[in-house]
């Protein structure tokens, strides 16, 4: 084999994902000709004005919430410290706890260890050996002083979905706002604001079909926040700045294909992960599986190869495969993610541990392709 003359198989969808030709399509005349500031009251603002107004119902309906809960950003590290710092700003004078945990994004993780620095304090709490939260840690976690929980929707590394129903339930009889990081989910599982029970949830366009540089910030209706940045009232004055009008367009049409289409691409994106999985586990020893068995993404597969260096399965891979490490190696020391740490995944497991993320334009023959080419890859790898 190893003679695809064509790029390797993108199996990193959690990373990142592909322009969708329709938000392609949608973008275009915002591109050229509709150039306009979407602020102006002259003609060449009024196309402009209602794309963004259109797109922020395109999204306001995916999330099950009205168009005015949405704050359009730039990307979900930066929703994340809007909802973060915004709540910790408003709420000071009524506490200073955070509850978070371990397993969250840098974007969450390093928002909350600054505000930890700097007069709050923090409970980073912990998982299971699946990543999973449990919600009796919450409960005995917050007191009087805790103002917000940020737990996220589901973990981008290993794909465990995480309890934020019933982590809501105790955020509501406590008064306590809560935070989802939903960068990973829509469009694989449903993403409803009011089933949820959260006050903020964050989004990131190039999750979704949609381009990098724009993301979103659920606000539920009455809770306050102080903005990051000050400047002209856009956005309600939570996100002055004039709007990136291509990307919101973008951003509103990939949650228009994500409502619509979502049960049929998850599917499709469960039977390419699991092909893979099986195609994997049948050619090569010792792999096993990380995240939860069944509360996962439907197209996430952390496996852990024993003995294997990630690093080294990945360049092997690399003309074939795109996929991601659960653990990086700087000068021969190996660095296991805080996610699979935090799981306690054995270290000669965790250091041979690949992220392969399938999506919507995944096929069968890529997987195929796939499977042999990592299975050849650890197979030699292994051998003396
Ligand atoms: C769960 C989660 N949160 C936040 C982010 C950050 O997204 P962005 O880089 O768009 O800000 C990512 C990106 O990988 C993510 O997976």
């Amino acid at each position: 084999m190893k003679n695809r003359a064509q790029y390797p198989v993108y199996l990193d969808f959690n990373a990142t994902t592909p322009l969708d030709p329709a938000v392609v399509e949608a973008m275009q005349e915002f591109i050229s000709p509709e150039f306009g500031n979407p602020s102006s009251t002259h003609f060449y603002g009024i196309a402009p004005r209602r794309a963004v107004d259109k797109a922020r119902r395109q999204v306001a309906e995916l999330l099950n919430c009205s168009p005015s809960g949405i704050v359009f950003t730039g990307c979900a590290t930066e929703s994340n410290n809007l909802a973060i710092k915004g709540i910790s700003s408003a709420l000071k004078h009524r506490g200073n706890h955070i509850v978070t945990t371990r397993i969250e994004h840098p974007a969450v993780l390093e928002v909350c260890a600054y505000l930890g620095q700097n007069g709050f304090e923090v409970s980073f709490l912990p998982v299971d050996e699946h990543g999973l939260v449990d919600v009796q840690d919450v409960e005995q976690a917050v007191s009087d002083r805790t103002i917000l929980i940020s737990v996220m929707h589901a973990n981008n590394e290993v794909g465990t979905v995480q309890p934020v129903e019933e982590i809501a339930e105790i955020a509501r009889s406590r008064g306590i706002v809560l935070h989802t990081d939903a960068a990973q989910t829509p469009g694989k599982i449903a993403v409803d604001v009011k089933a949820l029970g959260v006050d903020l949830l964050s989004i990131a366009g190039h999750k979704l079909y949609a381009p990098k540089g724009v993301g979103a910030l659920y606000l539920r209706e009455g809770v306050g926040l102080e903005p990051l940045v000050h400047g002209a009232g856009q956005e309600r004055g939570l996100r002055p700045g004039t709007e990136n009008v291509i990307g919101i367009v973008g951003l509103g049409m990939a949650c228009e294909l994500a409502a619509r289409n979502r049960e049929q691409d998850a599917r499709h994106m469960q039977t390419m992960r699991d092909l893979l999985h099986a195609g994997i586990e049948q050619t090569v020893r010792e792999v096993r599986l990380n995240g939860h068995p069944e509360k996962r993404l439907p197209n996430t597969l952390s496996l852990s190869f024993r003995g294997v260096e990630a690093g080294r399965l990945l360049e092997e891979i690399g003309l074939y495969v795109a996929a991601s490490a659960g653990a990086a190696c700087h000068s021969g020391e190996v660095t296991i993610s805080r996610v699979l740490a935090a799981m306690q995944v054995p270290e000669e497991w965790a250091k041979g541990t690949l992220r392969l993320s399938t999506g919507r334009t995944t096929t069968r023959e890529d997987v195929r392709f796939a499977v042999r080419a990592i299975a050849d890859a650890a197979n030699a790898l292994r051998s003396p």
